[in-house]
């Protein structure tokens, strides 16, 4: 198999109908087309109506991705596809598509593992080395730090959060705040009108190394606004982002200095925040650390994510999935490619 496959990524964990394609660490397509809005008005994903959307969106997505990319489903070295974890539902219109590709085809399948692809899309900036490094992955659903050595074989896990993940509190507060779904994006406009150093939340877990809670963190923020009705909405949303972005960076920085590793790489969908890249960006300078986070549209949910963690396994000898391998609602960080 070449050291530069052409493979094809869909990602269906949640609401986004998404697919790439990659040849070798190269991105050729990035199609996206996202349910976000039918869910909007419950406040949060609704499995059924997500499952739905992928249905009638992915052979649309795939064309359009094809199309982009200038190939035919005859050149793929591969097919990759999210198994886990995500929405069970939503997840198996992924994985009956790629099945029915790559037995049609006559290609090597994928199942892999959502939260390494967050990673993995790192990659995809050629102009980088892969080195060994420590990843913060912070998404709806986890926030990990992690040793990153080997993408497509695994990572070691050094801690992560014990009750809410980052993502999920930006989401719980905005709702509090009266914000719009996703509540991630929505504080992080209105921070950018706020003082972030108007009110001192918690930093939780301050004794615990690489270790994270924001429950607390959600607790304060409620009280906060019970007790102080007349509040400046803005400098709430700023204060409470620089909690989560002080402790996630003061933790990913130290596993940097514990494991002696000089590249971070922050990935995930709460890796778009604005304030959290600004001053990633000013530790590390400080600190002579190289940072890395993938643009702002490959840290939300993307195929060329799949893609890219699927062409590492490819490259690096990783032998596909058994077909017919199940999706499971949680995965474990340090299984990258389902077996
Ligand atoms: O990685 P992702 O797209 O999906 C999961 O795998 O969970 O992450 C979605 C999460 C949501 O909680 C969303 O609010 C958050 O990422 N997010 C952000 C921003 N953009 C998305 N959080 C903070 N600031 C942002 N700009
Ligand atoms: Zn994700």
């Amino acid at each position: 198999m070449s050291s530069q496959p052409l493979v094809l990524g869909i990602e269906t964990s949640c609401d986004e109908t998404a697919v790439g394609i990659v040849r070798g660490r190269t991105l050729l397509a990035n199609v996206i087309s996202s349910s976000v809005e039918e869910h909007a008005r419950f406040g949060g994903v609704v499995p059924e109506i997500a499952s739905r959307a992928h249905l009638e969106a992915m052979p649309h997505v795939i064309s359009q991705a094809l199309a982009e990319a200038k190939v035919a489903l005859e050149d793929l070295d591969a097919i990759g596809v999210t198994a886990g974890p995500g929405l069970i539902g939503a997840l198996l219109v992924g994985t009956s598509a790629a099945h029915g590709l790559a037995l049609s085809l006559g290609k090597p399948l994928y199942g892999v593992n959502h939260l390494s692809s967050h990673i993995a899309v790192d990659a995809l900036d050629e102009s980088k080395q892969l080195t060994p490094a420590i990843g913060l992955l912070v998404s709806g659903g986890h926030s990990s730090i992690i040793e990153v050595k080997d993408m497509a074989r695994g990572v070691r896990v050094l801690g992560g959060t014990i009750d809410d993940a980052a993502g999920e509190a930006f989401d719980k507060i905005a709702r509090i705040l009266a914000l719009d779904f996703p509540g991630g994006p929505a504080i992080d406009r209105l921070a950018r009108q706020g003082n972030h150093s108007a009110i001192n939340f918690p930093r939780g877990l301050a004794d615990s190394d690489y270790n994270f809670s924001f429950s607390g963190l959600k607790t304060a923020v409620s009280r906060y606004l019970q007790q102080t009705p007349t509040a400046h909405r803005a400098d709430v949303a700023a204060s409470f982002q620089e909690a989560i972005v002080d402790v996630l960076l003061t933790k990913a920085l130290k596993a940097c200095i514990d494991t002696g590793l000089e590249t971070l790489i922050i990935a995930g969908g709460v890796a778009a925040n604005s304030r959290l890249r600004a001053e990633a960006l000013r530790r590390t300078s400080a600190a002579g650390i190289e940072l890395r986070t993938p643009p702002t549209e490959l840290c939300t949910d993307n195929g060329a994510m799949v893609a890219a963690l699927t062409s590492l396994a490819v490259s690096g000898g990783v032998p596909p999935s058994t077909i017919g391998f199940s999706t499971l609602s949680t995965a474990p960080l340090d299984q990258p490619i389902w077996q």
